[in-house]
């Protein structure tokens, strides 16, 4: 049986509370902290830096999954890879030089990724595959935690199904995943759900995270 990876976002956490979650999500045994890191150009949302997650890095030693919701990524790279990240993922639609800035980033030993929006046809990223330790599906339009699940990505993952036999690459959907929609992810074939709003906006995160892991079993 696969092993389902999560990787919770905490975008829609309370910052306030910040030491309080990270202890959370450790004692949750989670395998990602997701960073969803916006420019308010690329997406029309403002949310934190590599300053941030280098504080954060001194917290925990959990595995960090980057999340670059920025235009033109290559202009931040070093600091990115500085703060501490433990995978990339840039955005097709950002840069006209993705290769020169996976090949950056796996110069530091850092996992890279390529995330797509919901318009964005998959086979647009199939040539960049050969490069990459992760696939980032997106299940809404970035900018946001708290949207709805847009299903019709799921052919999205069913197709890169078919690159894991000559190529190691994850396959992550990220938006509107909740212990409902999980299970038609897993369905796909991912094989990490990042989770946010799901998570952070309910009265038991543990809990949610706990239902999460075990939505496989539908
Ligand atoms: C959206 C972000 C997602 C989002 C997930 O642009 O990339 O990571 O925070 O949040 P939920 O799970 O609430 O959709
Ligand atoms: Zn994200």
């Amino acid at each position: 049986m696969k092993k389902i990876m999560v990787s919770p976002s905490i975008l829609d956490s309370d910052f306030t509370e910040i030491k309080k979650t990270i202890k959370l999500l450790e004692k949750s045994k989670i395998d990602f902290i997701h960073f969803d890191v916006m420019d308010g150009n690329f997406v029309p949302n403002l949310t934190f830096g590599p300053k941030f997650i280098s504080q954060i890095r001194k917290l925990t030693s959990l595995p960090f999954d980057v999340h670059l919701m920025i235009k033109n990524p290559e202009k931040y790279i070093n600091e990115f890879i500085n703060a501490g990240s433990d995978y990339i993922t840039i955005h097709f639609e950002a840069t006209k030089n993705i290769i020169s800035v996976l090949k950056k980033i796996k110069s530091k030993k850092i996992k890279t990724g390529i995330s797509i929006k919901p318009k964005t046809p998959v086979n647009k990223i199939v040539k960049y595959i050969k490069f990459l330790d992760l696939i980032l599906i997106m299940s809404v339009e970035p900018g946001f935690g708290g949207q709805k699940f847009i299903p019709e990505v799921l052919k999205k993952v069913k197709f890169l199904n078919q690159f894991k036999r000559k190529y190691n690459f994850l396959i992550s959907i990220d938006g509107g995943i909740n212990p409902e929609t999980a299970p038609l992810a897993i369905g796909a074939g991912v094989d990490i759900l990042v989770s946010g709003s799901a998570i952070f906006k309910s009265n038991n995160p543990s809990k949610v995270i706990r239902k999460l892991y075990n939505s496989y079993k539908k």
